[in-house]
């Protein structure tokens, strides 16, 4: 069987990180990975490949820093010219970014089947560019890989069981990256040599609704240099937040660094004393490195997380931000409860992929 993985962006080379590993035991399955160039910099792609030993793709579209519009539509004119060339048997796509929807709908209109993995997840904003992703690419995937039950529950409530696709829930392949990279990691010591914290809170913030508003992101940057004052943050800091800082030529006085590869991520995640974020994939990784987390959100996709009080969620504004932080920084809490599938989820979607093979 062959397969065509479409990666892109930050979080997809994670994913794919942990998934290809595990594709790659069964010799039946020759996988093609794709990029589309979506993430561009050293520090935003190929440090991870180079790091997490992710195959390396067979074709860069290097297509990025577009419009929506724009991106999506030269990523798909790309990724069909590949697909017709290569004909593989399935397209997987991961997570909600522009480079997922293109890959599958390129790949749907060949009738070539496309798996998506952490399908069904919701954050019933519709405004997010996200969610318009990733209700557009379940609807169009013949294998929705669920991270969790909420995100079964949620394709059931939209009628896909009415829908010819099968629903598989597989766990999160964000704990089985973390598993993996975290016990390759343990002579770690970005954090003693660069960081010069012992007690301080990581930060990550990228999400357009909050970067592209400069009355929230003003209020955010605000709020975290006046939190800095008492606990400090550190603030690895994504190429969009960047431009829209300096575009607004805010001040920054918190701990800046520059974005940085997985495994001093993992450091930092498994040393800070609180993570502050509005990015997907870091909601779930602090709960994997036992830290409780303040979502600057209206809403969550990883509602379980707030379910069990390790997760809240943030309202922009001064004071419901120092609140929250206040709060989750001496709040003890449990993480002993398995809310994404105990590093299982590559094996899971390895099973189902090779029946795919036999059905054929
Ligand atoms: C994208 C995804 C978002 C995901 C995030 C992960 C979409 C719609 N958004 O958002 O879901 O959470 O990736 O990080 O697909 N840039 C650089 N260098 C890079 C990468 C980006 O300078 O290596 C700049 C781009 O030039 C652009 C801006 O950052 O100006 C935003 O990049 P883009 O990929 O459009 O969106 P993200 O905010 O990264
Ligand atoms: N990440 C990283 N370096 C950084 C910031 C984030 O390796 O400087 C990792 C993070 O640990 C997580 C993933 O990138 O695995 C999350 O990606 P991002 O926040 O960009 O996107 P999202 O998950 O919100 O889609």
């Amino acid at each position: 069987m062959k397969i065509i993985t479409i990666v892109g962006a930050r979080p997809q080379f994670i994913k794919a990180a942990a998934l290809s590993r595990e594709i790659a035991t069964n010799k039946d399955i020759e996988e093609i990975i794709v990029h589309t160039g979506q993430h561009f910099d050293d520090n935003m792609s190929e440090v991870f490949f180079r790091e997490m030993d992710i195959p390396l793709p067979k074709y860069n579209l290097a297509i990025n820093s577009l419009n929506h519009g724009s991106m999506t539509g030269r990523m798909l004119e790309g990724i069909e010219k590949i697909l017709i060339d290569e004909k593989p048997d399935l397209v997987l796509v991961y997570g909600d970014t522009n480079s997922t929807i293109a890959g599958a709908l390129a790949a749907k209109k060949l009738h070539i089947k496309v798996a998506h993995v952490e399908a069904g997840l919701r954050s019933f904003n519709i405004e997010m560019p996200e969610e318009i992703n990733r209700i557009l690419t379940d609807r169009i995937s013949d294998f929705l890989f669920c991270p969790t039950q909420t995100a079964v529950d949620n394709l059931k409530k939209e009628g896909y069981e009415n829908i010819d696709c099968k629903i598989i829930r597989c766990g999160d392949v964000m704990q089985d990256a973390a598993n993996y990279y975290s016990e390759k990691n343990s002579n770690n010591d970005f954090v003693r040599n660069n960081i010069g914290y012992s007690n301080f809170i990581l930060c990550t913030l990228h999400r357009a609704e909050n970067t592209d508003s400069p009355e929230k992101l003003s209020t955010i940057i605000n709020t975290l240099n006046e939190i800095h004052e008492i606990t400090p943050v550190v603030l690895p800091l994504h190429p969009r937040t960047k431009k829209k800082i300096a575009d607004l030529h805010l001040e920054l006085k918190v701990k800046i660094i520059e974005p940085v590869g997985y495994l001093n991520m993992i450091e930092l995640l498994k040393k800070c004393s609180l993570v502050v974020t509005d990015s997907g994939g870091l909601q779930k990784e602090a709960f994997f490195f036992q830290k409780n987390c303040v979502t600057l959100r209206d809403q969550t996709e990883w509602v379980e997380l707030i379910e069990n009080n390790v997760n809240i969620l943030s309202k922009i504004n001064r004071n419901d931000i120092i609140d929250a932080i206040n709060k989750m920084l001496t709040k003890t809490s449990d993480f002993t409860i398995d809310l994404y599938g105990n590093g299982m989820a590559c094996k899971n979607i390895l099973k189902e992929l090779l029946k795919i093979k036999t059905e054929k």
